[in-house]
């Protein structure tokens, strides 16, 4: 991005509207535009710096290792969560070939792991945060998934070059990965693409916009106007849409994520939602392994794939797959 002499204005109540049209087409604030409104007088670069939403791999991983093994336990809270959980599962499961070689990106302490060594897969698990790595392992170890898994790396998903191209049947990258990146969405859909063999399966989900605002609708209401307004129009939840945030993610949209796929020349896409019906709603509403968990599993499955609601849960999961005669 070109930078623009400009000068720093003192701290203002209102924030402007004024955006900038990133690369894929979202929109975020042009740069210039609250560099002291949010944060005080500051120093022109770094308001700049602060304000450009620019992906923060130290600062992810610092996050993860800090939440620790609370990642396990994030489907368990609302009965969306446990919706999620068995939606992603079955994503998983009627994604990923039985016994095929799969990286797995983003593993986390390893839900979905466990869920591809049921499958028969050789994983090779791969994670941003080593305290996350470390989980792996140990729920590995605890719960009998160990032998499945050929190696772990500390790695990115922007840059997987110690893997050859084609190398795997299937990439799985879920619970956000490709949100973390930012501004470097491309080139991880591209690495994605790139170790998959022709025919190969990328399954990813990502955090939802709207879904997210309907699950954390107090906290969005919180916010106020301006900087939910903010992260509607740009999808970024950062220290500049939403000042002292400290989980920074981009929220998509169900046609942006397709679109990021389509860019990419994946094929067979399907994009669907994680939850829909149950979005934000406490569990004690349903158990599972009850007649109405059943009955609504089996709405959510189809809820979850209608356009009208593809938007509402709080992650969208999307199937791809490397076209066959690629190069
Ligand atoms: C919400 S957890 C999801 C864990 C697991 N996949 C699940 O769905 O339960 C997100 C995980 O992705 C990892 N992660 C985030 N950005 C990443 C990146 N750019 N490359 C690799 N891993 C990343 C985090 O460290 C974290 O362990």
């Amino acid at each position: 991005m070109p930078i623009v002499l400009i000068h720093c204005k003192p701290p203002r109540v209102r924030r402007s509207r004024r955006r900038m049209i990133n690369g894929d087409g979202s929109v975020r604030c042009a740069p210039e535009v609250d560099c002291s409104c949010l944060h005080g007088p500051r120093t022109r670069l770094a308001a700049l710096v602060d304000q450009v939403p620019t992906y923060d791999p130290a600062g992810v991983a610092a996050y993860y290792d800090r939440l620790g093994d609370a990642a396990w336990n994030r489907f368990d809270q609302t009965l969306g969560d446990r919706i999620s959980l068995a939606l992603h599962t079955e994503a998983v499961e009627r994604a990923v070939p039985h016994a095929s070689r799969v990286l797995e990106i983003g593993a986390g302490p390893g839900r979905f792991t466990e869920v591809l060594h049921g499958l028969g897969c050789r994983i090779t698990v791969g994670d941003l945060s080593a305290t996350q790595l470390d989980l792996n392992r140990q729920h590995a170890d605890a719960r009998g998934f160990a032998a499945s898994i050929e190696a772990r790396h500390q790695l990115d998903i922007c840059d997987l070059s110690r893997f050859g191209e084609a190398s795997f049947d299937a990439v799985v990258a879920l619970g956000g990965p490709l949100s973390y990146v930012f501004d470097q969405r491309d080139r991880a859909v591209a690495e994605c693409r790139r170790v998959l063999r022709p025919g190969g399966v990328l399954l990813a989900s990502v955090m939802s916009l709207w879904g997210a605002a309907h699950r954390h609708l107090s906290d969005v209401l919180a916010l106020g106007s301006a900087a939910s307004d903010d992260v509607v129009h740009s999808g970024d939840v950062n220290t500049m849409t939403v000042p002292g945030s400290t989980h920074p993610c981009h929220r998509f949209r169900a046609n942006e994520l397709r679109d990021l796929l389509e860019r990419h020349n994946l094929t067979d896409i399907e994009v669907s939602a994680s939850s829909a019906l149950s979005t934000g709603i406490p569990a004690s509403l349903v158990a599972p392994g009850t007649q109405q968990w059943t009955t609504l599993l089996a709405l959510e499955r189809a809820a979850c794939a209608e356009p009208g609601y593809r938007d509402a849960g709080t992650h969208l999961i999307a199937v791809a797959r490397r076209p066959s005669a690629s190069t």
